[in-house]
């Protein structure tokens, strides 16, 4: 979600730890700091890349990945390369669970939105069925709601900065059932995918969703409310950016900017510091408290308390309630992508969506279960949660949230595990952790083990702001950070890091980074969630591009190893307004699924005059978010 963070937060914090790159400056010179900006893990590899490039970009370039280039530009409707085909799976408001109404956009209800398919998909994941196979034909794919357009949704709301706060309640309850997810079973039958309908696994899970909180958190007096006095019941998840899976078959979807939906004079709050820590302000950006006194910090003033989380869901298990597992802490989770530990704990990565947070990564205590699914039922229940510190000589340390050592203490306001949980920010500030370019998907390479760390970008870091692992001031286009585990254990508390590519345009943007056969089509702006296919290379999409550098949203392909290496192409492009998230890929590579997120939402574009009315391009439809399968005609892998 970028049309309110990328133009009017500043960040929210306000950690005055010493930038690392002062310290670099301060020995090498802003410049030598600059040419530092490729750690020494990627030496070797921009050694082959400019052997390779010379020898081999006249003929086929030196790119594993063959297709023809989409060309960059920015139009009503999405692009694909010559040769493959894209087909809408699901759109918001079709059927998703038996018995849901034909969509009718002229007379929506909360009734029927708790049925269809919810707004503003984003994460997309692929659970095998049957559970554990290994199939490449049927799935059930679970999707993120991550937020809602008021403007685009309802008639006569207009646009502006204001429109969502114009909502009525009813209006306010549609969007509360259009949030959340969606569990849909899928089917490849002659070469199309189809929703099965009426599937037994079908589920929508809303903002209004009964769940169950577990971990050190739960029950704690701070998750209390009027409406739940034992802190462990909470109604519904917000903001469900992107997410994950575990070994065990579950769906991690993470709530992230969470902060918007409440409103009251936070400021004279006792909880006034931690609010504002967490973005909690009188700035509210929807009218959900207007209408439902929980989103009311005056009213209720835990509530926000409850959100922020990474929920456990079983897509298998269509009457299992949601678990926000409070162990892996809150903060502004963009996503949670699962590792195996060399001893077979299970380690997850995620990023906090906010300029100057920060990376984390949650090591359960013991290792999965194959034998027994059951077995790992409360698995994300104990281990420890880390903190990423990026320093000046390449490396990277994981800083232990731990309750009891080094600064987390009574003494500093932490009381207990719970506490540092609760406010993980708060407890993060405090260990010196390094603050980023707005964390997104943090994603490990299934075949070379190093963990990919998507930074989205951030306006507003200053000369003196910047440090090693976020060279740039004002960085307008965001960058990769590839870390490598040390000894490929990613249960270590160390490992390195380097930059695997920076965006914006080369020869123009400062800081731009790329292999240098990248075609004018081939640069890209904003990374935000990224895949990888079976042979380890990485397709990331992107999020803001038009606004930063006047191109759609995409996604792009590029290899991680050999001649390549860094060297992004364009395989696809979305319609005007909409960003690209969810890539995910079948086991064989034959399709990658694209949620294409908010499609119209430009300035000035209203339900009556969108700028696009992608996918169904009818009179009176508006534009509808919807998930996207691309095959390649014939079938084959993508991308070559
Ligand atoms: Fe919802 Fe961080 O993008
Ligand atoms: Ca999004
Ligand atoms: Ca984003
Ligand atoms: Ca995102």
């Amino acid at each position: 979600m970028d049309s309110y963070d990328n133009s009017e937060d500043v960040g929210s914090n306000a950690s005055t730890e010493p930038s690392i790159g002062e310290l670099i400056e301060r020995r090498l010179g802003r410049r030598g700091a600059l040419r530092g900006l490729f750690g020494a893990g990627a030496a070797a590899a921009l050694g082959h890349e400019l052997l390779g490039s010379t020898a081999l970009a006249q003929e086929t370039g030196p790119s594993s990945l063959t297709f023809k280039e989409v060309a960059h530009g920015l139009d009503k409707t999405h692009h694909i390369p010559e040769g493959y085909e894209a087909q809408v799976i699901i759109r918001w408001g079709d059927p998703v669970v038996a018995g849901a109404p034909a969509f009718d956009p002229a007379n929506l209800t909360a009734a029927a939105q708790e049925k269809q398919f919810g707004y503003n998909c984003d994460f997309i994941g692929l659970h095998a069925l049957p559970v554990g196979s290994t199939t490449n034909d049927r799935f059930l794919m679970v999707v993120n709601h991550e937020y809602t357009d008021p403007g685009l949704m309802f008639a006569g709301l207009g646009s502006g900065r204001s429109v969502n706060l114009r909502a009525s309640k009813p209006q306010v309850e549609v969007e509360m059932a259009a949030h959340g997810g969606a569990v849909v079973e899928i089917v490849r039958e002659g070469g199309t995918w189809k929703v099965v309908p009426d599937s037994k696994y079908a589920r929508r899970i809303t903002g209004t969703t009964p769940m169950e909180v577990s971990g050190p958190a739960a029950g704690h007096d701070k998750l209390k409310t009027s409406a739940d006095p034992t802190g462990a019941k909470v109604l519904g998840m917000l903001n469900n950016c992107a997410g994950g899976s575990t070994p065990w078959g579950t769906w991690l979807t993470a709530e992230e900017n969470f902060n918007g939906y409440f409103g009251g004079d936070a400021e004279k709050m006792p909880d006034a510091k931690a609010y504002k820590r967490y973005g909690i302000s009188k700035a509210t950006w929807y009218a959900w408290a207007q209408h439902i006194d929980r989103f009311n910090v005056e009213k209720e003033p835990n509530e926000p308390n409850r959100f922020g989380w990474i929920v456990e869901i079983d897509p298998y298990d269509p009457s299992a309630a949601p678990i926000k597992r409070t162990a892996l802490g809150r903060f502004k989770h963009e996503g949670c992508t699962y590792a195996l530990a060399k001893d077979g704990r299970v380690v997850f990565y995620s990023g906090d969506d906010e300029r100057f947070d920060y990376v984390y990564k949650f090591v359960t205590a013991k290792p999965w279960n194959r034998q027994d699914r059951a077995a790992n039922k409360n698995l994300l229940d104990e281990g420890t949660l880390y903190v990423a510190r990026f320093a000046d000589d390449g490396k990277v340390e994981w800083l232990p949230l731990v309750h009891g050592q080094g600064p987390l203490t009574a003494e500093n306001g932490f009381a207990s595990q719970a506490d540092i949980l609760i406010y993980t920010r708060v407890a993060a500030d405090l260990l010196k952790a390094t603050p980023m370019d707005r964390p997104e998907d943090v994603e490990t390479n299934p075949v070379n083990g190093r963990v990919y760390v998507m930074l989205t970008n951030n306006t507003r870091r200053t000369e003196q702001q910047v440090n090693r692992a976020n060279p740039l001031a004002r960085n307008a286009h965001g960058h990769v950070i590839e870390i490598t585990p040390k000894d490929g254990d990613h249960a270590s508390t160390e490992g390195t890091w380097s930059i695997f590519i920076a965006g914006g345009k080369p020869g123009i943007d400062a800081g731009a980074r790329y292999h240098r056969a990248t075609s004018e089509n081939g640069w890209l702006s904003c990374v935000d969630n990224c895949a990888f296919d079976s042979k380890g290379r990485i397709w990331i999409a992107t999020d803001g591009a038009p606004t930063a550098a006047g191109i759609a949203d995409g996604l792009y392909g590029a290899d991680t190893a050999g001649y390549g290496r860094g060297l992004t192409r364009c395989f696809f492009q979305a319609p005007t307004g909409a960003e690209v998230c969810g890539p995910i890929l079948t086991p064989d590579d034959s399709t990658v699924f694209l949620s294409i997120q908010h499609p119209g939402e430009d300035a000035g574009s209203t339900f009556e005059k969108p700028s696009t009315r992608w996918p169904d391009f009818k009179d009176g439809m508006p534009p509808r978010p919807s998930v996207i399968a691309i095959t390649k005609k014939g079938g084959g892998p993508i991308g070559s």
